[in-house]
């Protein structure tokens, strides 16, 4: 998507050096755009961590960039061990080695956002398919072929979304004939994915087309994606919205401000249960009492087919500090400044569980389903339950 004019995608490698992965650092939008490199898996995996990079999609594939990483790594570390005559090991060893070096990359990758499923899976992938590989010199340029492919598959499944959710829109715009209002919580915008989104494809898609639009963004406290992300977005493509508090979602949809919701997903169930950022659950409740129509949108790496039941997702608990200090910009710097008493404790449940009886329907790259296990898997036959991949 385009930034000041420019086309950017949230993640790439190094123009001159593709031993180095950039990415933008999301702390400090809407305020400044910073480049970061990425230049082992420690970086990578507090990136992630410290949320410089974060949504779903995006997580899975920083992940698979930061397994990329680690087999570069693991090299050097061979080599240097080799200059230092540390050993003089046999290949297998050697091999032995950069295996156990990749397999401890991708626990301490994994370990950093318990939510959401795409980080699993695209480490998962990664390790299935560099392990499969029997030279060092195989398993680095697969885990690099890997990284690239989900990339590029996530901004494609991210474009059908756009194509399939597009639909809805046009057709309350059709029978509306005025301004259609959508609301997003969170951002599940290009910053998010790699590119176009999932909640927010279908919106750039109608805009597109010139369907008239506007978006209410959801603040999403206490790290305000939407406040700051979204709405940096949505005003660089020239996109009509305004920013509300988390609460005043369900007073628009009681005064028929609101023609429909369009969320995404860290994490859902083969039975439709979806795991978003905190706060989509009442926005859903809402939703329902007003009848509105609630859509999550995602690519099928954010299903869980192993998963049955929406409460048994786990669900992240950040650290107190985010609830009780706010961020912003003040005379051109970052600042940070304590709102609660200082000694008040804070919980700080960074996901909530909607259940599939309050969405309306799944917007997948495979087209629209109901949340529902048969509709799921009639999209997506060749899964197996039990599998993740
Ligand atoms: O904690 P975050 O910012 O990583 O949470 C992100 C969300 O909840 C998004 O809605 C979700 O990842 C979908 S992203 C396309």
């Amino acid at each position: 998507m385009k930034v000041k004019g420019k086309n950017y995608t949230s993640i790439w490698l190094k123009e001159e050096d593709e031993k180095i992965v950039q990415i933008i650092d999301q702390r400090s939008l809407p305020h400044e755009f910073i480049i970061e490199d990425l230049k082992n898996v420690n970086d990578t995996a507090k990136a992630i961590k410290e949320m410089h990079v974060r949504g779903a999609p995006l997580i899975g594939t920083t992940a698979a960039f930061g397994m990329y990483l680690a087999a570069l790594e693991a090299e050097k570390k061979l080599e240097e061990k080799k200059e230092n005559n540390e050993a003089k090991k046999e290949k297998t060893d050697e091999l032995d080695e950069f295996n156990l070096f990749i397999q401890k990359a991708a626990e301490k990758l994994i370990e950093t956002r318990p939510t959401a499923i795409d980080l699993e899976w695209a480490v998962k992938k990664q390790l299935e398919k560099i392990n499969r590989k029997n030279s060092i010199e195989d398993k680095k340029i697969t885990a690099l072929k890997n990284a690239k492919n989900i990339a590029n598959t996530s901004a494609e499944q991210c474009k059908k979304i756009g194509e399939f959710g597009f639909k809805i829109i046009k057709e309350i715009s059709e029978k509306k004939r005025d301004t259609v209002n959508i609301l997003t919580h969170c951002n599940a915008g290009w910053l998010a994915c790699v590119d176009y989104g999932t909640a927010t494809a279908p919106i750039y898609k109608a805009f597109e087309e010139g369907i008239d639009l506007h978006v209410w963004v959801d603040e999403t406290r206490p790290r305000n994606q939407g406040a700051r992300l979204t709405a940096w977005e949505l005003l660089q493509q020239g996109i009509k919205h305004s920013v509300i508090v988390d609460n005043a979602g369900g007073h628009l949809m009681q005064k028929g401000m609101v023609d429909l919701c369009i969320v995404g997903t860290d994490r859902t169930t083969f039975t439709g249960d979806v795991a978003n950022k905190i706060g989509t659950y009442l926005k859903a409740l809402a939703a329902k009492d007003n009848n509105i129509p609630f859509y999550v949108a995602l690519p099928s790496s954010t299903i869980d087919w192993e998963l049955r039941e929406g409460k048994e997702i786990p669900i992240e608990e950040r650290d107190e500090n985010e609830v009780k200090w706010i961020q912003g910009f003040h005379s051109g710097q970052m600042k940070k400044v304590l709102l609660t008493p200082e000694q008040s404790p804070a919980r700080n449940y960074a996901f909530d569980v909607t259940p599939r009886r309050l969405i309306t329907g799944l917007i997948t790259e495979r087209g629209i389903c109901q949340a529902n296990e048969k509709s799921i898997l009639d999209l997506f036959p060749e899964k197996t339950i039990g599998e993740i991949e």
